[in-house]
C-alpha cells in the first residue's frame, strides 16, 4: 500500500546524495505506486533556483541514475510534487519560512502535517538543523501527525563523539523520531540473511558452534577514495566500514531468532550479539587486527593506479589505513570458540561483498580413494553484491570406478528468480520511515556498541602509527598479514578465482 500522506524535506537538495540516491529512490517508489497522492518534496539548499529549475535538474539526474527503469509517465507524477526552497540552513529565518511553506503544502497537497526531514548534509550540521527545527516547532508531534528525521553516518568518529551526537539529537528529538540509516540495511541480500535463517527450518539447527568452523565477512572494493580524500583520510577503513556496515552483517549472522519482526525485538537481538563480542585487549590488537595502506599498482584490468598517498585531498605522508581486518570472537552459547574474520579495503583485486560460512569437516572420511588433503571444506557463501546469490559448496563423488570426492556448487542467483529489481537501496528505508517502521534503522545503543567494539583498535593504532605504509600494492588482496590472520589458525580466506567471478 502507498505510504501515508507526508512531505519529505531534503536538506542538501543540490548535493550528491539527493541526485544519486534520494530522488531516484522516490522515482522507484512512485513507479511501484508506493507514494500517496498526498505527497510532496521540499528540497532545501543554498543555491538560488525556482521549482522548475530544480525539477529539470533532477530529471536529468534521475534519467542518468535509473537507466532502463526510466519512464516519463512516472517522472511526470513525481516531478510535479517537487518544490524547492533557497535558504541558509544555519539561519533561523530559513526555518520560519519553511514553516510557512509547509503549511501551504499541507493545504494544497493534503500532506497532513506529517514531515520527514532528510539531512543529506555533513554531520557537523545535524545539531544546528535539529535545534532550529525544534525552535520553530517543526519537531513537535501531535496525536494527528508525525515528525521524523533521517540521518546518515558517520555517527561520530569514536565512542565519545557518538555519545555526544546522540545527546545532542535527544535535546530536540525523541529516540523514536530519529532514523539512522546504514545503507547496508537497505540491501535486499542483507535483509535476506534474516529471511534465509528464519524462514527455513533446515538452516537453524546447523547455525552454531557445533557445525560452523568459522565465518568470514569480506567487503572488498577495487575503487580508491574517489572524490572523498579529505573525509577518508581523517576516517580510514576501520571507521568508515567496520563499526557500521560490517557489524550490520555480523549482527544478522549472529543474532538469535527474534520473537517477532518488530523493530524493538530485532534491535534487541542485534544489540545482544554486539554485547557478546569480546572487545580486543591492546595485546590482542597486535595479533588480531591488521591494517594496510595501498601503494601504486596495476588493477586486474591493466589500469595503473597511483598510491593512496597521491590521491587528491590526501596527506602525502598519510598514515591512514585503507585496509582493515579483524578476528573477533563472541562470548555466548551459540558462538563460543567460532572466530569471525572481517576484512575490508580499497583498491583490492575485485569489488564484492560476501559472507562465507565454513562448516566443520566430517569427523571421518572412510572413502580410501579420497584425497583428504585436497578436499575443500563445506561452505555456504552469501553473495551480498554483485552477482547476488547463495552458493553451497560440498563434496560429491567424482564419476568413475573409484570413490574420489570433488567439490561441487549449488548456486542460487537472485537474477534467475527475481530479475534485476531496480533499486538504490534507499527505497525500502525511505518507505519504512514514512510508515514509522524503524526495524532497518539503527538505534542509538547499536551505534554506540559498534564504536565500543572498535575502540581498542582505534586507540592502539593511533598510539602506534604504522611505520610500514604503504604495505600492499593496488590491485592485490591486501597486506600479507591479513592472510596470516587466518593462516595462523590453519585457515584461508576464500579467494574468488578470477576478479570477475564476482560479476
Ligand atoms: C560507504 C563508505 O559507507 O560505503 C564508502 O563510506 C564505501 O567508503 C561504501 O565505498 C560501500 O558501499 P557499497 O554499497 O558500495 O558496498
Amino acid at each position: 500500500p502507498p505510504a501515508p500522506p507526508n512531505a519529505m524535506i531534503i536538506f542538501g537538495a543540490a548535493g550528491d546524495l539527493t541526485k544519486r540516491k534520494l530522488i531516484p529512490a522516490l522515482f522507484h517508489l512512485c513507479h511501484g505506486n508506493l507514494l500517496p497522492d498526498t505527497f510532496a518534496v521540499v528540497g532545501l539548499d543554498r543555491m538560488e533556483m525556482d521549482d522548475a529549475t530544480f525539477q529539470s535538474m533532477m530529471a536529468e539526474e534521475v534519467k542518468r541514475n535509473v537507466g532502463s527503469a526510466w519512464d516519463a509517465e512516472t517522472w511526470a507524477r513525481l516531478c510535479e510534487r517537487l518544490h524547492y526552497m533557497q535558504g541558509n540552513i544555519t539561519d533561523q529565518a530559513t526555518y520560519v519560512e519553511l514553516c510557512e511553506r509547509l503549511s501551504g503544502i499541507d493545504a494544497d497537497r493534503g500532506t497532513d502535517g506529517n514531515y520527514l526531514f532528510y539531512l543529506a548534509v555533513p554531520p557537523l550540521l545535524f545539531g544546528d538543523i535539529t535545534r532550529l527545527l525544534g525552535a520553530v516547532g517543526l519537531t513537535a508531534e501531535s496525536e494527528n501527525d508525525w515528525r521524523r528525521v533521517i540521518i546518515e553516518k558517520p555517527f561520530g568518529i569514536d565512542l565519545d563523539s557518538a555519545k555526544a551526537l546522540n545527546r545532542m539529537l535527544h535535546e530536540t528529538l525523541d529516540e523514536d523520531q530519529i532514523y539512522r540509516i546504514d545503507h547496508y540495511l537497505g540491501k535486499e541480500t542483507v535483509q535476506n540473511i534474516m529471511v534465509f535463517r528464519f524462514s527455513n527450518g533446515f538452516i537453524e539447527p546447523l547455525w552454531n558452534r557445533q557445525h560452523i568452523d568459522h565465518i568470514q565477512i569480506t567487503v572488498a572494493e577495487s575503487v580508491g577514495v574517489e572524490h572523498r580524500g579529505p573525509y577518508y583520510d581523517s576516517a580510514g577503513a576501520l571507521r568508515d566500514m567496520i563499526p557500521n556496515h560490517l557489524l550490520v552483517l555480523l549482527g544478522f549472522l549472529g543474532m538469535e531468532p527474534p520473537n517477532s519482526f518488530d523493530s524493538q525485538a530485532v534491535r534487541d537481538e542485534i544489540n545482544k550479539v554486539l554485547d557478546a563480542v569480546h572487545p580486543l585487549t591492546p595485546e590482542q590488537v597486535l595479533t588480531n587486527a591488521v591494517r594496510g595502506q595501498y601503494g601504486e599498482g596495476v588493477m586486474p584490468n591493466g589500469e595503473k593506479v597511483p598510491a593512496y598517498r597521491s590521491s587528491p585531498g590526501v596527506d602525502p605522508n598519510s598514515r591512514t589505513e585503507t585496509f582493515a581486518a579483524l578476528k573477533l570472537t563472541m562470548d555466548n552459547w551459540r558462538w563460543a570458540g567460532v572466530p569471525f574474520y572481517l576484512r575490508t579495503g580499497k583498491r583490492l583485486t575485485a569489488q564484492y561483498t560476501e559472507v562465507v560460512i565454513q562448516f566443520k569437516r566430517a569427523p571421518k572420511i572412510m572413502f580410501k580413494d579420497a584425497d583428504t588433503a585436497q578436499m575443500n571444506p563445506d561452505m555456504l557463501v552469501l553473495r551480498i553484491q554483485p552477482n547476488e546469490g547463495i552458493q553451497m559448496s560440498f563434496g560429491a563423488k567424482i564419476p568413475g570406478p573409484r570413490m574420489r570426492v570433488g567439490t561441487v556448487n549449488m548456486d542460487f542467483c537472485y537474477a534467475d528468480y527475481f530479475g534485476n529489481a531496480p533499486a538504490t537501496g534507499y527505497e525500502t528505508l525511505i518507505y519504512d520511515c514514512m510508515n514509522g517502521d524503524a526495524t532497518l534503522f539503527k538505534h542509538a545503543d547499536t551505534v554506540e556498541k559498534g564504536w565500543e567494539i572498535v575502540e581498542s583498535v582505534q586507540d592502539v593504532w593511533s598510539a602506534l602509527p604504522a611505520r610500514d605504509f604503504p604495505n600492499y600494492a593496488a590491485g592485490t588482496w591486501g597486506p600479507a598479514a591479513a592472510g596470516n590472520l587466518l593462516k595462523n589458525d590453519g585457515r584461508l580466506w576464500r579467494r574468488i578465482t578470477t576478479p570477475d567471478e564476482s560479476t
